[in-house]
């Protein structure tokens, strides 16, 4: 129990719709949690800062970050701004400059949820996705020749180091361990094709998985793991990934258990030497920004997430038992769940379930 040091940014889009329904539970906790308590303190960065300044943060963000407990995060992305210029922008770099290499997706199918896909219950898709999340392909490496010429030459580099590669993937064998229902790892790479990074990547794989004989290991190619995704989803239980490919498999994940709506994202700093990150999956989402239809509860079940990181574990398990029960009783829920609800609807329920308890 203690009072927590919380930094806020909402971002842009329905990032800013949906971090103050993400407050709202956190508030409700701590009103519910003896000894339990957040200092917030909001950080107007995202694209309306970059129209102000030319920056999506100041210079100096990540050293002004660097003291608070951890970071809540919504989303970056504008309608008028390049999106490598918001993503490098802002979020990037904070997931860098916190050494933040451990990023983790649960998409699990909740009771009072449809799948699109056919015949699944609740239940039956229940997974976690490690990502890797300094490096691979979203590194800034790379750079341009002749622009606008008929030579014009690109050249994008994905990088692997031995550090980050081995502690994603450890990562999700450590998550194994200490949980006694996930037995299998399911490590996604494209080696055929990428010869040397992904060939990296599948040797640290098989050495790493000699610490950990009790777990099931499975190696599979992510257009494969693609379609599996869509046709035995329930096969899956935890995956390891690169950068790039597990933040595809990711969306697939989330809409495969309903909605993009509902999928939490940690960006943990394994060493806790610098703040971790708690966001939605999703982005920006334009198609439905300033509408307050948005569902706040992948921000909701991330706020859980951030509590379970913070050692507040029955605060965590509180606000995962209220998302649970506003998706099972079905009485207030947005669109993208056949619900008529608004944010701040849906993020009143789940304040009023976590009260309630
Ligand atoms: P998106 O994740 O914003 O939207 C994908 C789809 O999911 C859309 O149809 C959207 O309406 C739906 N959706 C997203 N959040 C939802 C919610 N809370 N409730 C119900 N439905 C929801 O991805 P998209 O459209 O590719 O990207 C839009 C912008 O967001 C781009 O600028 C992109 O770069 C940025 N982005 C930022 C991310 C971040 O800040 N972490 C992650 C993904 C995209
Ligand atoms: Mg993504």
């Amino acid at each position: 129990m203690a009072d927590y040091n919380l930094a806020v940014i909402p971002g842009d889009g329905v990032g800013l719709e949906v971090i103050a329904e993400g407050r709202k539970a956190l508030e409700a906790v701590a009103s519910v949690t003896e000894g339990l308590s957040f200092q917030f303190t909001e950080f107007p960065w995202g694209s309306e800062y970059y129209r102000e300044t030319g920056n999506l943060m100041p210079e100096d963000g990540i050293e002004i970050l660097k003291g608070f407990d951890s970071i809540l995060f919504g989303a970056v992305g504008d309608p008028n701004i390049p999106d490598h210029i918001t993503l490098h922008g802002l979020l990037l770099p904070m997931r860098r400059g916190f050494d933040q290499g451990v990023c983790i997706r649960p998409a699990y199918l909740y009771p009072g949820v449809e799948s699109p896909l056919a015949g699944k219950k609740a239940g039956d898709i229940d997974m976690v996705i490690f990502r890797e999340n300094t490096e691979g392909e979203y590194a800034p490496v790379g750079g341009r020749l002749y622009a606008g010429t008929a030579h014009e030459t690109v050249v994008q580099t994905n990088m692997f180091t031995r550090r980050g590669t081995e502690r994603i993937i450890r990562a999700a064998f450590e998550y194994c361990v200490r949980r006694d229902k996930r037995k299998k790892v399911t490590s996604v790479t494209k080696s055929n094709a990428q010869s040397f990074g992904m060939v990296f990547w599948d040797e640290v794989f098989q050495e790493v998985s000699a610490d950990y004989p009790q777990i099931e290991t499975e190696s599979l190619l992510v257009d494969r793991a693609c379609m599996d995704l869509v046709r035995w989803p329930e096969d899956f239980d935890v995956m390891v990934a690169s950068n790039l490919f597990a933040d595809i498999l990711s969306d697939i994940a989330a809409v495969v258990t309903g909605s993009m709506g509902l999928a939490p994202s940690a960006n943990i700093n394994p060493e806790k030497e610098y703040p971790s990150l708690f966001e939605p999956v999703h982005g920006a989402a334009f198609d439905i920004m300033g509408k307050g239809i948005a569902n706040p509860l992948a921000t909701v079940s991330a706020v859980a997430m951030m509590l379970d990181h913070l050692g507040e574990q029955e605060a965590a398990q509180k606000v995962d038992n209220a998302v649970a029960r506003c998706l099972q009783e079905r009485t207030v829920l947005t669109s993208d769940l056949g619900g008529a609800a608004s944010t701040s609807e849906m993020g009143d329920e789940a304040a009023r379930q976590i009260r309630e308890g």
